[in-house]
């Protein structure tokens, strides 16, 4: 059973990690691993989609990713554009909106054409707006939003006595988004890996040892579900 609808996040990101070692205890390729991943992101934008969360931020691949082996590089590229054809249909179906963070022009031209092609194709769907996370750094994120800030200031749009946190927060990649409010992280590992580092500042943490390619729209329901118990302070007093 889902959870109940006034405990649902508004906002779930995720670091779907531990498909090599899913792989791996498989005696298969880690692009095996990849390739169930893949499935458990279909199962997952169902769940979300069941539980009306209004937005899914899923870090696909890293700016750091691009330092693994080219072919499991290429492998990846392929998966996505793969998944992201065969999937645009059923996403239009189910009203989901897609949209992508990140260095995207690093990603291969035939990438970026389909990832546009299915943003594009998506534009007018007001369900679960799911945001991949591709070539994605929260770091490079900061970078390409100071640059973006100085040249407003330049141009004379802002005066640099007008920057806070929320213009600040209109200068990032996730500008049309809310912060999560829940990160799940599969794989047990307990650390960030250069995701949303501005933006996590208050969202709710839940790591499972579940690797990427099992975890479950029962999984998914759980992580909701302690969500639902936890006391956001935001630093203040009860
Ligand atoms: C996460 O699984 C998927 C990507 C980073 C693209 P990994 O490939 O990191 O799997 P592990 O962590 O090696 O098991
Ligand atoms: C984080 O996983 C990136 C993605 C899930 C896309 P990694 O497997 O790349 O992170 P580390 O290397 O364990 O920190
Ligand atoms: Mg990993």
């Amino acid at each position: 059973m889902p959870p109940t609808a006034k405990t649902v996040p508004r906002h779930i990101a995720i670091i779907m990690d531990g498909n090599g070692r899913w792989a791996k205890t498989r005696g298969l390729p880690r692009i095996k691993g990849h390739e169930a991943g893949a499935q458990a992101v279909r199962e997952c934008v169902e769940g979300c989609g069941d539980l009306k969360v209004q937005y899914l931020t899923l870090y696909a691949f890293s700016a750091e990713n691009w330092q693994r082996p080219k072919s499991e590089v290429f492998a990846l590229m392929r998966l996505l554009e793969n998944f992201l054809k065969e999937k645009t249909p059923e996403l239009v179906e189910k009203n989901v909106r897609l949209q992508a963070i990140g260095r995207l022009t690093d990603l291969p031209q035939s990438s970026q054409k389909q990832l546009h092609k299915t943003i594009e194709q998506t534009a007018g769907n007001n369900g679960l707006t799911l945001i991949l996370a591709l070539s994605y750094g929260g770091r490079l994120e900061i970078i390409d939003g100071i640059k973006s800030l100085l040249r407003a200031v330049e141009l004379g749009h802002i005066d640099k006595g007008m920057i806070d946190v929320e213009m600040f927060s209109k200068h990032l990649y996730t500008r049309y988004y809310p912060d999560p409010d829940l990160l799940i992280r599969t794989s047990g590992e307990m650390r960030l890996s250069n995701f949303l580092l501005w933006q996590l500042s208050y969202t709710e943490m839940y790591v499972t040892p579940k690797l990427w390619p099992d975890f479950t729209k029962k999984d998914l329901f759980a992580a909701v579900e302690e969500f639902g118990q936890r006391q956001r302070r935001y630093g203040a007093v009860e």
